[in-house]
């Protein structure tokens, strides 16, 4: 009998810290050698000329996520998760959302079965806390971070989910007590409710004044309100989707002061600016490219890549949360009234590794190390995940993506797997694509083939994370 179920040959490997030259060895759906030659293993894979890197982690996604009376998301679990294992991705977290009144651990229960037998890659769930009762905050949480759902997110904007000052300082204080990690939505309910208001009585409704309503000042002054809250309840959050300079120089000032702030950023913010959709979004065309925080310009791009250098971002997600661009979606006939009742997201989970290859690492702004780190290796360690997922070293899931730092692609819907009708990225020219994703030791998508099958994904209980409270 051989050492090993599968090897993979010839290739270079590259892990958030080393750049080497190494076969790899799998037994039992796990990397147990990392070597110079690994002779003799049931099953080889050919990798030369190609970089093996860990998995893709892409710890911000939304699937079947209910939308309170407004369009239904276009992925669930099973076309979700395709997608991403067609764009490299083998571990998603999506969220388990609380509608206000619901108890949390039935809505986990309901968000299992959305996703038991379904998925083509692994997954965890974050909470979202719409409703933070004595016996949410008392009971409920605790108890599901001890079960493995130790990270949740909180809103400071939406009809549906925000919580005022004084929720999020109970939810933060809560969190300190049994260490889950806080990710925040942080944009300002009220200027935004102000702004749209005013957008609306100018007659200012095309989908381009989305983003005029909800400016980077918002956006700056609830992550400093954020951080603030964090302060006072000396507990570490992390900012999602942060869009800009102004949010990102917020989370810097923080860190700089020796806090626990972390920040993510996502491909919205690096490859789509307000003005490139400017035409396409005065008429309903441009719902499809409507996301809160909203794509900002190329000032703000460059001031992402400088988070992105300077270690002010930890994690590089996608936010994916499709719509389709149609009348059951983006351009439903409520839709067309006015940009507030857009529903808010773009698909983004296949695309997101080669975005940011292809403006990050083939342009010289990154290098292939911190591209690891930032879609696989510090989402790991952020969520509880590490050190079983998110690097090339024994003990670790085979989870691995080979990838083609010279292939030339063009990002175009007919490229996709999952089931959204378009992507924000079409006509987006890269260098760098997956050529192979391997889950668990599995060859899952070879050259956009799908080689496995739902239910090939399994949950994944999470570990407390070590950059929550100690
Ligand atoms: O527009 C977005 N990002 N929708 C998804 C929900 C969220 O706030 O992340
Ligand atoms: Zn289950
Ligand atoms: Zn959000
Ligand atoms: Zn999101």
């Amino acid at each position: 009998m051989s050492d090993y179920d599968l090897s993979i040959r010839g290739g270079t490997v590259v892990t958030a810290s080393d750049t080497v030259r190494a076969d790899v060895g799998i037994r039992g759906g796990r990397i147990v050698a990392v070597a110079d030659r690994i002779d003799g293993a049931a099953r080889e894979i050919d990798a030369s000329g190609l970089l093996v890197m860990p998995g893709g982690i892409d710890s911000h996604v939304h699937l079947a996520q209910p939308t309170f009376g407004g369009p239904k998301m276009s992925d669930d679990f099973e076309t979700g998760t395709r997608a991403a294992i067609a764009g490299g991705t083998t571990t998603v977290l999506p969220f388990a959302m609380q509608p206000r009144g619901a108890g949390l651990r039935a809505v986990v229960n309901d968000y299992h079965k959305e996703a038991d037998g379904k998925a083509f890659c692994d997954y965890g769930f974050h909470l979202i806390i719409t409703n933070p009762s004595p016996s949410v905050l008392g009971q409920e949480l605790p108890a599901l971070v001890e079960d493995g759902y130790t990270s949740f997110k909180v809103f400071m904007t939406y009809d549906d989910m925000v919580l005022n000052d004084r929720e999020l300082l109970e939810v933060f204080e809560c969190a300190r007590g049994c260490r889950a990690l806080v990710m925040v939505h942080a944009e300002g309910y009220d200027a935004i409710k102000f702004m749209t208001e005013r957008l609306e009585q100018a007659g200012k409704t095309a989908p381009y004044y989305h983003g005029v309503s909800r400016p980077e000042i918002v956006e700056r002054e609830a992550a400093h309100r954020a951080i603030s809250h964090a302060e006072l309840t000396d507990v570490p959050i992390m900012i999602v989707h942060v869009s800009g300079r102004e949010a990102m120089e917020q989370i810097r000032w923080a860190q700089n002061r020796g806090m626990k702030v972390y920040g993510e950023t996502c491909p919205q913010y690096i490859a789509l600016t307000a003005d490139d959709m400017k035409g396409l979004n005065m008429d309903e065309s441009g719902g499809k490219y409507v996301c809160s925080p909203p794509p900002r310009d190329q000032a703000s791009q460059a001031a992402i890549w400088q988070g992105l250098q300077a270690g002010v971002f930890q994690t590089f997600s996608s936010d994916h949360c499709p719509f389709m661009d149609g009348v059951d979606g983006k351009r439903s006939p409520k839709a067309r009234t006015s940009f507030k009742w857009v529903p808010n997201g773009i698909p983004g989970v296949e695309t997101r590794m080669a975005v940011l290859w292809g403006l990050g690492v083939a342009q010289g702004r990154i290098g292939m190390n911190e591209f690891v780190a930032l879609t696989s290796t510090n989402h790991a360690k952020m969520y509880g995940l590490y050190p079983k997922k998110g690097s090339i070293a024994p003990g670790f899931d085979a989870d691995i993506v080979l990838w083609d730092q010279n292939r030339k692609e063009t990002i175009r819907q007919e490229l996709m797997h999952g089931a959204c009708d378009y992507t924000p990225y079409e006509g987006l020219a890269v260098t760098g694509w997956p050529v192979m994703t391997i889950l668990k030791g599995k060859p899952v998508c070879e050259e956009g083939k799908i080689l496995g099958a739902p239910g090939d994904g399994a949950f994944l209980k999470r570990g407390i994370s070590p950059y929550a409270s100690k």
